[in-house]
């Protein structure tokens, strides 16, 4: 099939968040450190209600609803999260409720771990469905959905939540490049979560910052390799219409575009480099991989690559300001910040890049191009998305001392059983669905608000 990519997108989010200036007072940071020095607004998060199946739930009975998909034309579904509540049963089949009732049960696909790549390693098991002698005609749905927390300290305040559904298919608006991804994959302790018992990671934060910009170097480097290949167009910042990340937190993200600019200063003929990159003749000797912490480098290169930051990639970054890291759905919900920040004439015919990144590590640098022409299925997707801004200003505000003690609820009833959740549901939007109760045999009962 021609032109295979999303369809149609859809999201979900907390109907709840703490305010970051709030929550750096409460922890007793120094003010501005969470919301200059991170670059976060607000945070998402869940009380006991809440749990990695009720966000899928939410999200795939809305995004069928919404674009009005039947059961039945879905052939492939895939989950990527890294919130595990079951070493067996996967969330796939939970959703299977939303198919079975309607005699739908021929869906293939499961679940997709590893860290914050979960969603993006089910991206790509769909696509390859999608061009595979497997198709069998119907649609592909991935559901990419975490729910972020960490233990007190440093990287709380780094935490989210959130699920982005995308359907897949021949034909969509938002075309996958073929043949061009760079990949990169290596062992790492940065962040990994062996207490099964517990919804925290073990983090070490600075190696994972040094990880993700490392995993950034090396797929960029061959994503610019494997087009200059295929088309002979050469490849830098310039090349692309918006870049969106995997967004810990904000501020990463603004230093990741200057790392592109580093990588395309590194590619340019030394004859070249003054004239593109003025100023730059005391970094012609740093190497990429002594360079993550180099102020000196960071400071020139943020410099450099402002323009397009501020361009091409501050857009996609409204959601992971307003909720934080949603895990493996904060890519797609940067994708979701871009599509809702420009008008479709200025959509179409735009290249995007994504990078996405999963500690342990896996990550991918690849692209999409949105179609030209009139596409009723773009104005659809706007039209759907367009409620998001409306939503994030609807959400509850509740303060650092309630956050803190639900993550202290959360944290001692996630594997309890049996138990009767307890948390408020009146502050869900219409059609969230919910946990009720865990019974003795741990099974899940959900309502729907
Ligand atoms: N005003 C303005 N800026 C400030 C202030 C202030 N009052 N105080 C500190 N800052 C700046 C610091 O200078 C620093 O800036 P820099 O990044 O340019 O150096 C920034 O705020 C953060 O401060 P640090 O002291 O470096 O923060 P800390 O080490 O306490 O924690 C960290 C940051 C490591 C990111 C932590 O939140 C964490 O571990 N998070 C989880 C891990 C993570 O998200 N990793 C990213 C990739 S992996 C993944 O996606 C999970």
């Amino acid at each position: 099939p021609e032109n295979v990519g999303i369809l149609a997108l859809e999201m979900y989010f907390p109907s709840q968040f703490v305010d970051q200036t709030e929550l750096e007072q409460f922890d007793g940071a120094s003010a501005g450190k969470y919301t200059i020095g991170l670059g976060q607004q607000k945070m998402g998060f869940c009380n006991d209600r809440e749990d990695i199946n009720s966000l899928c739930l939410t999200v795939v009975k809305n995004l069928l609803e919404h674009y009005s998909i039947k059961p039945e034309e879905i052939g492939r579904l895939e989950v990527g999260t890294e919130t595990i509540i079951d070493k067996s049963k996967s969330v796939k089949t939970v959703l299977m409720q939303l198919f079975t009732p309607h005699g739908v049960t021929d869906i293939e696909g499961i679940d997709t771990t590893n860290a914050c790549f979960g969603g993006t390693a089910a991206l790509f098991n769909a696509i390859s469905w999608l061009e595979s002698s497997a198709w069998n005609g119907r649609f592909a749905l991935v559901v990419a959905a975490d729910i972020a927390v960490y233990a007190k300290g440093a990287a709380r305040p780094t935490g989210g939540a959130g699920a982005v559904a995308m359907l897949l298919g021949p034909n969509a608006p938002l075309v996958f490049d073929r043949g061009v991804r760079g990949f990169f994959c290596k062992h790492a302790y940065d962040f990994y979560k062996p207490d099964l018992n517990s919804e925290y990671p073990v983090v070490d934060g600075k190696l994972s910052v040094q990880c993700y910009l490392e995993a950034l170097d090396n797929c960029y480097q061959l994503y610019c390799k494997n087009v200059e290949k295929k088309t002979q167009v050469p490849v830098n910042l310039n090349y692309f219409d918006a870049v969106l990340f995997h967004t810990p937190y904000c501020k990463l993200v603004q230093k990741s575009v200057g790392r592109l600019a580093l990588n395309d200063f590194h590619r340019t003929p030394d004859n070249k480099k003054s004239e593109l990159f003025p100023g730059s003749e005391r970094f012609c000797s740093v190497k990429l991989e002594e360079s993550y912490f180099d102020r000196d480098v960071e400071k020139a290169f943020l410099a450099y690559s402002n323009e397009a930051f501020i361009n091409k990639t501050k857009p996609s970054l409204l959601i992971a300001s307003q909720i934080g890291n949603m895990y493996t759905s904060s890519l797609y919900g940067g994708l979701v910040s871009f599509v809702l920040s420009k008008d479709i004439s200025e959509l179409q015919g735009s290249k995007v890049a994504l990078f996405s990144y999963g500690s342990g590590l896996a990550s991918s640098f690849f692209s999409l191009k949105i179609q030209e022409g009139s596409s009723t299925a773009l104005e659809q997707m706007k039209n759907n998305l367009n409620c998001i801004r409306s939503k994030l200003e609807q959400r509850v505000k509740i303060n650092p001392q309630e956050f803190e003690s639900t993550l202290e609820l959360r944290q001692k009833s996630s594997h309890t059983a049996p138990y009767e959740a307890t948390g408020q549901t009146s502050h869900f939007f219409p059609g969230t669905y919910y946990l009720t109760k865990i019974d003795e045999q741990h099974r899940r009962s959900y309502s729907i608000a």
